[in-house]
């Protein structure tokens, strides 16, 4: 006689989020996994996902390498601060920042006093971030000296952590785990 075995597939419980909610930002160094994980935890949610720098760029019609090639940095960082304020007129989105959002304090201003608005840091050590970057290929204008970078990294760190209500460590777990660990850290308790 053969035995035949049934696979109960449970599909995962709508999360619950606290009901005044409207932006999940996700914010975090180069290759801390701020767009995979936005996305996988829009479509989780069923919220929008935005990328501020894919927002930027479209508003821009030009690449983030070609602002800061053309145009330079501070003009760069402006595109970003407006792009901002748009992507936080969007409600039930999950929004990844770029790397360098949290440094200027009209970005966290907008971030802080924008109601119904969480910060979630993807944290990882900067050689952890630096090796996933090289992995994707994307052009990083700010990481064509990694010295450099590293310096930015020290300098950002603490700024990550006094935006944010919440501090993920992504160093060991994939993508799928932190958004797992987002949603626990949103739940209403
Ligand atoms: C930057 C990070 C990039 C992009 C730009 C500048 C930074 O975004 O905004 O190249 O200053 O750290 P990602 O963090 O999505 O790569």
């Amino acid at each position: 006689m053969t035995r035949t075995e049934t696979t109960t597939v449970v599909p995962p419980a709508t999360p619950e989020l606290p009901r005044s909610l409207r932006h999940i930002v996700l914010t975090g160094f180069m290759g801390a996994g701020k767009s995979t994980v936005g996305r996988l935890l829009a479509a989780r949610l069923g919220w929008s996902f935005l990328d501020l720098d894919h927002h930027l760029e479209s508003r821009a019609g030009l690449s983030v390498p070609e602002i800061f090639a053309r145009h330079g940095e501070l003009h760069f960082r402006r595109l970003e601060s407006t792009a901002l304020a748009s992507a936080l007129g969007q409600p039930h989105t999950v929004l990844a920042l770029g790397g360098g959002t949290p440094e200027f304090l009209t970005n966290r201003l907008l971030l802080e006093q924008t109601p119904g608005t969480v910060t979630v840091f993807l944290d990882a050590p900067f050689p952890t971030l630096f090796d996933r970057c090289v992995l994707q290929e994307i052009s990083r204008p700010v990481l064509a000296d990694p010295a450099a970078a590293q310096l930015r990294f020290a300098e950002r760190h603490p700024i990550y952590r006094r935006l944010a209500k919440h501090t993920i460590d992504t160093s060991a777990i994939e993508a799928i785990e932190t958004v797992e660990a987002i949603l626990l850290a949103l739940a209403p308790r």
